[in-house]
């Protein structure tokens, strides 16, 4: 049995087409690429976070939604737990009775006023309401005063 051997016309032809094939498919794809944009997909500025009955009385941290459940005897807030400087998450410093940022250090008093830069916006409160169904409902787009309160 003889093995066959190409031309070097074949071989040539078959690099051509090959070439000329993923130059069409690099065009096809980029094609479509530039028809479907960017799109960034950003969490919900609204979201339940749970029943009141599901904080005690104190200071909460939702870890995925980055703010405090904020809980005193039956009133409850929401304050964003990002620090207004760079972003970074503040942390709750109980025996200081007052939000750190590990970052660059701002510090924020409880009613998250800015006590020390370089952040230079205090901490946002966002409007906690009640659903029909008993639940948290935290809005984000929505920012309230330190004393607006839920009662449950
Ligand atoms: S991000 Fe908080 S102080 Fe810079």
């Amino acid at each position: 049995m003889t093995e066959r051997l190409y031309t070097r016309r074949e071989i040539l032809t078959r690099i051509g087409w090959g070439a000329t094939l993923g130059t069409f498919g690099g065009l096809a794809g980029a094609s479509v690429r530039y028809v479907i944009p960017n799109v960034l997909y950003e969490p919900p500025l609204t979201f339940k976070i749970g029943r009141p009955e599901d904080y005690p009385e104190g200071i909460d941290f939702i870890d995925d939604k980055r703010i405090f459940v904020i809980r005193q005897g039956n009133h409850i807030k929401v304050l964003s737990g990002v620090c207004t400087h760079l972003g970074c998450p503040v942390l709750w410093a109980e025996e200081r009775n007052r939000f750190e940022c590990p970052c660059h250090g701002s510090l924020f008093n409880a009613r998250g006023q800015v006590t020390a830069g370089p952040a230079q916006i205090p901490l946002p409160w966002y409007e906690v309401t009640l659903t029909v169904d008993g639940r948290l409902l935290v809005d984000e787009s929505r920012l309230v005063s330190f004393e607006r309160t839920l009662s449950v």
